[in-house]
């Protein structure tokens, strides 16, 4: 299987499982949702002009990145917190919180139940359902509250834990919920890794709340929106008291200097923003509706880059099974059986660009015409 080490996007086992019938062929990488436009031209400019700069160690405090973050968010400087990508500010807010239950929405991005489990908590799960369309709804947040104060953990023992948009639903967390929760004096982390996505990121996401509310704590990423996952990078907005706990936790100089460099020149990049966002509008639309005509079921909201999918019912077709056949064809996809809380029904997609979209549509259209062990055995003869 792709998801050997947990995520999508793994190439070297791409080529172990796919890569000896394709040979040295690229592969179109639908299982990891990175921007296809690939990173702003700023990116490869400064790759050309880094030399020296290896030489000296990159600064401790990040501060060019984060005085960067701060304008662009209109946050103070000392709330905010830069990573080696969102998944080191994962790992490191419950190594310092150390709390004993971890409330997740599940499905949800693999790594909030292996940082807790990893970290001692007890992991209470919601459990989101495809008849909600996954939508995290306040009687299913109320009633978790409630069995919490049952089981005797008040506010600061639990860590809520929510992807917003979450990761694979693409659904977005309501504000007026994670209001409810710091309300009742409990710590909440937003996961808005793909929140720069969105449109109407400013209605949507609670980054700016996170810097002064304490309770709350906001991460992103900018290895998605921006296309450099090889890079590492990622941020973090809270409370400064808990910015100043955390930043003494983290391993001295995690965001090596060409990360901070890449994140300062991509955030001047508005007019990618900009047309990334168009274009994802009306592409996702799109993708969908064929995706639809082919029979599928499709989940997610408006603001995410990529879409969860499902075969309507359980037949002789299973997620594993087309992750195979379009492997060898030199398609990834995202076998999403894997996340807790889905079966083999489910696979994710990312968007990509139009020309890639059409390849995959009809790759789909033909294997889903057919017997799905024919076309296995088809693949691997290819
Ligand atoms: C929801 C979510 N959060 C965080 C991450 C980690 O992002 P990064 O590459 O910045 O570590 C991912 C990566 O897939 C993700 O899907």
């Amino acid at each position: 299987m792709l998801e050997r080490y947990g995520h999508g996007g793994d190439w070297a086992t791409a080529r172990e499982l796919f890569g000896a019938n394709g040979g040295p062929r690229q592969f179109i990488d639908y299982s990891a949702n990175m921007n296809p436009f690939g990173p702003p031209a700023g990116v490869f400019e400064l790759l050309r002009n880094y030399g020296d700069a290896i030489m000296i160690y990159p600064d401790p405090a990040v501060r060019g990145l984060r005085n960067k973050l701060a304008r662009h968010h209109d946050v103070p400087m000392d709330s905010l917190l830069v990573g080696n990508g969102a998944a080191e500010l994962i790992d490191l807010l419950f190594r310092s919180m150390r709390p004993k239950a971890a409330v997740l929405a599940e499905p949800c991005f693999s790594e909030y139940r292996e940082a807790a489990v990893k970290n001692g908590a007890n992991v209470e799960a919601i459990e989101l359902r495809a008849e909600e369309r996954f939508r995290l709804t306040p009687e299913a947040v109320r009633e978790k509250l409630a069995q919490l104060r049952r089981s005797g953990l008040r506010g600061g023992q639990t860590l809520w834990f929510l992807g917003s948009p979450n990761n694979p639903t693409g659904q977005v967390v309501d504000a007026a919920i994670v209001k409810e929760l710091l309300d009742e004096g409990e710590t909440v982390a937003v996961d808005e890794a793909f929140m720069d996505f969105a449109a109407n990121e400013s209605e949507l996401g609670v980054l700016r709340d996170a810097a002064s509310r304490e309770g709350l704590i906001v991460i992103r990423s900018m290895t998605k929106f921006y296309a450099i996952p090889g890079i590492r990078l990622g941020y973090m907005a809270a409370h400064p008291a808990l910015i100043g706990r955390l930043a003494a936790l983290q391993v001295p100089w995690s965001v090596n200097s060409l990360a901070q460099q890449i994140g300062e020149a991509v955030l001047e990049d508005t007019r990618y923003a900009r047309d990334t966002i168009a274009w994802l509008r009306e592409e996702r639309q799109w993708l969908r509706s064929e995706l639809a005509a082919l029979g599928l079921v499709t989940y997610g909201s408006a603001s995410v880059n990529y879409v969860l999918s499902a075969f309507p019912d359980k037949r002789s077709w299973t997620s594993a099974r087309l992750q195979e056949a379009l492997g060898f064809k030199g398609i990834l996809i995202r076998d999403a059986a894997h996340f807790v809380g889905l079966d083999e029904r489910y696979f994710r997609l990312a968007v990509r660009l139009r020309p890639d979209n059409e390849l995959l549509l009809e790759q789909l259209r033909q294997l889903l015409s057919t017997n799905p062990q024919a076309a296995s055995r088809e693949a691997e003869c290819e």
